[in-house]
C-alpha cells in the first residue's frame, strides 16, 4: 500500500467523513505508532499502527463483494433519478466501490463490486475473453440450429461479429430457458444475439463471471464478501474457483 493521508486512512475505513475526522484528528484522539498527530494530511501505510480513542484502525486496501442484483436497480455507483447497486450495500466502510462493468435495469444476477481497479480492468478487457454465464427465459424457439449460429459468432449490427458463443438449451418450445456463455460485454448482448435469431430475452440473469460463481444462498438484493479462494482464483484467471 502506497502511503496516504491520515483522514483519508480513516474516512476509507469507515470511521467518519473527511470533516468529522479532520476534527477527531485536530482534538489530539488519533496516534500513529503510539505518538499524537495533529495534522490530517500525515501520511501513513498500512505498516503504521493507526488508533483512535485506543483503538486500532486497519487497514483494508480492497474490497470485494457479490451482489445479487435483483431487477429495476442500475448499475453506476451514483444516480439521479435510479436505485444503484451501490445503494444496495450502505453498510459498506469504503466509498470508492464500483460495479465491475454493467448489467442492464432488468438484469439479475452476479455483480462484483470492488475497489481493485486492476482485477477489474482484467476481468473486462475485452482481450482477455473472460467467459460470463447467463441464464435466460427466451420468448420464441430455441433449438439446434440457434446453438451452431451462436457458436459461429453472429452479426448484431456491431462492425465485428460476436464472438463464438456457448448456448446449451434447457427447455425447448414457444417459451424456451437456455444458458448462454460470452466473452464479450457489448451493449446488451445477449438481448442482441437472440434478436439476430428472431427471438426475445424476457429474463434474464448472469450466474458467473470467470471463475466467481453466483452464491445460490444469496437472496435477490443481499451481498456478502467474496473469500479469499474467490479473490484468489480471479486474480489468477482460473475458470474454476475451488469450493
Ligand atoms: N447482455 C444483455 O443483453 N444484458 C445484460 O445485462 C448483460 C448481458
Amino acid at each position: 500500500m502506497k502511503q496516504i493521508r491520515l483522514d483519508k486512512y480513516l474516512s476509507d475505513m469507515g470511521i467518519g467523513t473527511r470533516s468529522q475526522v479532520k476534527n477527531l484528528i485536530r482534538k489530539g484522539k488519533v496516534t500513529v505508532n503510539e505518538g499524537v498527530v495533529k495534522t490530517p494530511e500525515f501520511k501513513v501505510s498500512s505498516k503504521d499502527v493507526v488508533n483512535v480513542d485506543g483503538i486500532q484502525v486497519s487497514y483494508v486496501e480492497y474490497e470485494y463483494l457479490m451482489l445479487n442484483k435483483p431487477g429495476g436497480v442500475v448499475s453506476a455507483t451514483e444516480d439521479r433519478r435510479e436505485r444503484t447497486v451501490l445503494d444496495l450495500v450502505p453498510d459498506s466502510a469504503r466509498k470508492d466501490l464500483f460495479p465491475v462493468g454493467r448489467l442492464d435495469k432488468d438484469t439479475e444476477g452476479l455483480l462484483l463490486l470492488t475497489n481493485d481497479g486492476a482485477l477489474a480492468h482484467q476481468l473486462l478487457s475485452p482481450r482477455k475473453h473472460v467467459d460470463k454465464t447467463y441464464f435466460a427465459t427466451i420468448q420464441g424457439l430455441v433449438s439446434e440450429d440457434e446453438v451452431e449460429r451462436f457458436a459461429k459468432g453472429l452479426d448484431i449490427g456491431d462492425e465485428k461479429l460476436t464472438l463464438p458463443a456457448k448456448l446449451k438449451v434447457l427447455s425447448s418450445g414457444p417459451v424456451s430457458e437456455v444458458e448462454v456463455t460470452i466473452q464479450e460485454g457489448r451493449y446488451h448482448q445477449v438481448k442482441r444475439m437472440f434478436e439476430a435469431v428472431d427471438c426475445s430475452v424476457t429474463y434474464l440473469k448472469r450466474l458467473s463471471m470467470g471463475s466467481l460463481k453466483l452464491d445460490e444462498k444469496l437472496d435477490s438484493g443481499a451481498y456478502r464478501a467474496l473469500t479469499e479462494d474467490e479473490i484468489s482464483s480471479l486474480k489468477s484467471g482460473n475458470k474454476e474457483s475451488e469450493g
